[in-house]
């Protein structure tokens, strides 16, 4: 196929795509990724996406512009608050903003909030704090991209967030997949009346599948020992307990589909109808609403619809999840804190940023512009310099003065010259 014609199907899929929610798991197992067909180590350009009947709707190929040195004119990319600056970005703020409206716009028509959320966390949490080299230490780096990455069992399902985002990143080509994944994230979060997270951008993507991590860095949600595996997992990433319990409170969204990851009910009395597509057994009864309700319900165990995986579990069973756990179930000030300090921090694992530092694109985070200082800009007069100073000076105390203080006058000397001259010119005029 040529890259064309794959671009032109894609275009229209992914029209189809926007409008609609996210598929249900038949649809979406159905999809395969090719890459390149036979190729057995396909470049990024050759990957697509495509339904296994031929003929019906699903193609997309991932990044055309991933595969050269993407650097933009400093103009463009130089952000407020930062005016001047040599640096080229790899995601721009304006697109990254204008991204991020459109995020908000997808949110309120497909429902999509749950999934967002899963994938910035499953594109970011299979970093390795113990390997320095980027990007073989996974993270935050788009690598959840490419099929190889996304066929991990972990995985299950997210082929769909990606489908959901595909227009988005098309229409902002200066945005990273990294970015991006991560900007859905923390609006998902937001959007849903979670706390605001100060994310900050200039992810770097890799830029091929053979970058994509191991599988298997992330968490089982029902190991033989749930609460030595999570510390295991979440203390490879850098994160303490604090921030294992705050984050697993992102359960307050979503639901699990046994079709996918084989925890849950095929649906229950809060999934049935959606929104969104129907089925899954979700944690909370309202599970579009980021809030501390998942602590307070896994701690209760009250109503049989709602999930409770072994990991959720060990919260409120190990001793020091348990402080924080009880915590949460408590204060959703608390939780909510926590949460968004951990989300951000999650969010930065294993990313590359350029420039070093990242950068925000939030106006209040932004550097307080300089205090206009007069004393800075010329004002037009020019200085006068030491050597001729110095000659005014003496030219001053010749006659008795100086340049600081004005010559005292002495009037009985001038009308003594004005008579004499006025003496002078009458003898003169006289004959
Ligand atoms: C603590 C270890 C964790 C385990 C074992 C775990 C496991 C799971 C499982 C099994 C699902 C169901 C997936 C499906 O069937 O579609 C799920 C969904 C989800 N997870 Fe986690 N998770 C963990 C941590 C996290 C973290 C840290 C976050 C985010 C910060 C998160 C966010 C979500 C969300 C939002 C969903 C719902 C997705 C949807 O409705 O499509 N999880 N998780």
């Amino acid at each position: 196929m040529s890259e064309g014609l794959v671009s032109a199907t894609a275009a229209a899929t992914m029209a189809s795509l926007t409008t609609s929610r996210l598929l249900p798991h038949a649809k979406a197992s159905s999809i395969r990724l090719l890459p390149s067909l036979s190729s057995p180590n396909p470049k990024p350009s050759s990957l697509c996406f495509r339904s296994l009947s031929s003929s019906s709707s699903f193609a997309f190929l991932p990044p055309l512009l991933h595969r050269s040195p993407w650097r933009r004119t400093v103009a463009a990319a130089v952000p407020r608050g930062t005016a001047g600056s040599a640096t080229a970005f790899v995601s721009d703020p304006d697109q990254l903003k204008s991204a991020r409206e459109d995020i908000k716009e997808l949110l309120k028509t497909t429902f999509c909030h749950p999934i967002l959320v899963r994938l910035g966390w499953h594109d970011a949490g299979t970093y390795d704090k113990n390997i320095e080299e980027w990007p073989k230490r996974g993270g935050a780096n788009g690598s959840l991209r490419f099929e190889i990455e996304l066929k991990h069992a972990a995985n299950a399902g997210l082929v769909n967030a990606l489908k959901l985002l595909q227009p988005i990143k098309e229409k902002y080509s200066s945005v990273t997949y990294a970015d991006l994944f991560q900007l859905a994230s923390a609006t998902a979060v937001e959007e849903a009346g979670g706390p605001k997270i100060l994310m900050k951008y200039g992810r770097v993507d890799v830029t091929g599948p053979e970058q994509c991590p191991d599988e298997g860095r992330l968490p089982d949600a029902g190991p033989p020992s749930p609460a030595g595996h999570l510390r295991d997992v979440f203390y490879r990433m850098g994160l303490n307990d604090k921030e294992i319990v705050a984050l697993s409170g992102a359960h307050t969204l979503g639901r699990s589909r046994p079709e996918r990851s084989g925890w849950g009910k095929p649906e229950s009395k809060y999934t049935k109808d959606g929104p969104g597509a129907p089925g899954g057994q979700s944690w909370t009864v309202q599970w579009l609403k980021f809030d501390n309700l998942y602590f307070k319900d896994i701690k209760e165990r009250k109503d049989e619809d709602l999930l409770v995986l072994p990991t959720d579990a060990a919260l409120f069973e190990d001793p020091s999840f348990k402080v924080y756990a009880e915590k949460y179930a408590e204060d959703q000030d608390a939780f909510f804190a926590d949460y968004a300090e951990a989300h951000a921090k999650l969010s930065n694992l294993g990313a590359k940023f350029d420039p070093p530092e990242g950068f925000s694109i939030d106006d209040s985070e932004n550097p307080v512009p300089e205090k206009f200082v007069a004393s800075k800009y010329s004002s037009g007069k020019r200085e006068l310099s030491e050597s001729m100073k110095q000659k005014i000076r003496a030219e001053y105390e010749a006659v008795g003065g100086s340049p600081d203080k004005p010559l005292k006058s002495n009037y009985f000397l001038n009308i003594i010259i004005l008579v004499a001259v006025l003496a002078l010119l009458t003898s003169l005029l006289g004959n």
